[in-house]
C-alpha cells in the first residue's frame, strides 16, 4: 500500500504513516505563477492500493482541486484502488436546499469525488448522518466521540451534563452519553440568521445549575455557536464549561472569539491542521491518526 499526502494536513499524514509503519510516498505539486497546479506521482503505484490524505478545510476549493488532481494522477498511473482520507469533508453543511434558488454544493462535491475515480472515502463526524448515503462509493464514517469519552472519563469527578449547542447536535450528545454510561444531557435552542450567519440562543433543555457543562459539537467554525452556548450555560448557573468538537475549521477571527469563551478547555481533533497563529491557551488537540490507520489496515 502507498500513502500520499495533499498539502492541507501533512502532520496528520505523517502520524498515520507512523501508525501504519510505512513511509509517505512522493508527489510533486508544482504551482504555476497564475496559481494553477501540476500534480505528478513520483512513486510507482501500478496495481497498488493507494491512500491520499487531504481534509478539504479552508481554503476548501483549493484543497478539493488538489485532491481531484492527485486522484487523477494516481488513477492514470495505474493504482488498483484509491482511498481518500478526507477527515473533514468541506461543503458538508450545504447538504440540502435551505432557501429557493440555492445550489446544493455538497451534491456537486459528491459527484466530482466519484467521477475522478476515488474507490472509498474515510471521513469523520459528518454534519448529518444522511451524508454517507449520498455517495455511491463506500464511505467509512468514523467518529471522534470515543476519544472524547476517554478524555471525559479522565476528568476529576464532578456532577456533569453534556450539552448539544443546537437541536441538530442531540444525536451526537446521546451517543456520547451512552459511551459514558448514561451521563445526563441537554440541548440549547440555537437560532442562526441565514443572511448574516449570526447566532443567538435564549432557551435550553436540561438543568446545568451547579454543574460542569460539556458542550459537544461536530465542528467549530467562527466560534459563534460555542460562545453563545457557553454564555447561556453560565447564565443558567453552570460552574465550569468544557468544549469538545471534532473539526477546528477556524476561519480568520475565530481565535479572537474563542479565546474570550469562558471555557476551561476547548478540545478539538487534528482532522484539520490548526496553524500556530490560530492556537490559543485553552485549546487542546487530540489526534485521530490511530483511528484512521486502523480503518485503512
Ligand atoms: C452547525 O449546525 C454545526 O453543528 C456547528 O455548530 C456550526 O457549524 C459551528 O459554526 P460556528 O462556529 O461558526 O458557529
Amino acid at each position: 500500500m502507498k500513502l500520499f499526502s495533499g498539502r492541507s494536513n501533512k502532520p496528520l499524514t505523517k502520524k498515520i504513516a507512523a501508525s501504519l509503519r510505512i513511509k509517505v510516498s512522493s508527489l510533486e505539486i508544482f504551482v504555476f505563477p497564475d496559481r494553477e497546479k501540476r500534480v505528478r506521482v513520483l512513486d510507482k503505484v501500478v496495481n497498488e492500493d493507494t491512500v491520499i490524505v487531504q481534509p478539504t478545510s479552508t481554503p476548501g476549493d483549493k484543497n478539493y482541486m488538489e485532491l481531484f488532481f492527485i486522484t487523477d494522477a494516481l488513477r492514470r498511473s495505474g493504482a488498483k484502488s484509491i482511498i481518500a482520507v478526507i477527515p473533514y469533508l468541506g461543503y458538508q453543511r450545504q447538504d440540502h436546499l435551505f432557501r429557493d434558488g440555492e445550489a446544493v454544493s455538497l451534491e456537486v462535491i459528491v459527484e466530482t469525488l466519484q467521477a475522478v475515480g476515488i474507490s472509498k472515502i474515510i471521513s469523520f463526524d459528518m454534519h448529518s448522518v444522511k451524508i454517507p448515503s449520498l455517495f455511491k462509493i463506500p464511505i467509512i464514517h468514523l467518529s471522534a466521540l470515543p476519544l472524547f469519552a476517554k478524555k471525559i472519563k479522565e476528568m476529576p469527578k464532578k456532577e456533569t451534563i453534556l450539552i448539544a449547542p443546537d437541536k441538530g447536535g442531540l444525536r451526537r450528545v446521546k451517543i456520547l452519553s451512552e459511551l459514558l454510561g448514561g451521563m445526563p444531557f441537554g440541548s440549547i435552542e440555537k437560532n442562526r440568521n441565514l443572511a448574516t450567519g449570526k447566532v443567538s440562543a435564549k432557551k435550553m433543555e436540561g438543568d446545568v445549575k451547579g454543574k460542569r457543562a460539556i458542550i459537544v459539537d461536530d465542528m467549530i467554525s467562527t466560534g459563534g455557536t460555542i460562545s453563545t452556548a457557553a454564555n447561556l450555560l453560565l447564565e443558567k448557573g453552570a460552574t465550569e464549561i468544557y468544549v469538545f468538537a471534532t473539526h477546528p475549521v477556524f476561519p480568520n477571527g475565530a481565535k479572537e472569539t474563542l479565546e474570550k469563551v469562558k471555557a476551561k478547555k476547548i478540545f478539538v481533533t487534528d482532522s484539520i491542521l490548526v496553524p500556530e497563529d490560530k492556537k490559543f491557551e485553552s485549546l487542546e488537540i487530540i489526534s485521530i491518526a490511530d483511528l484512521i490507520a486502523e480503518a485503512i489496515r
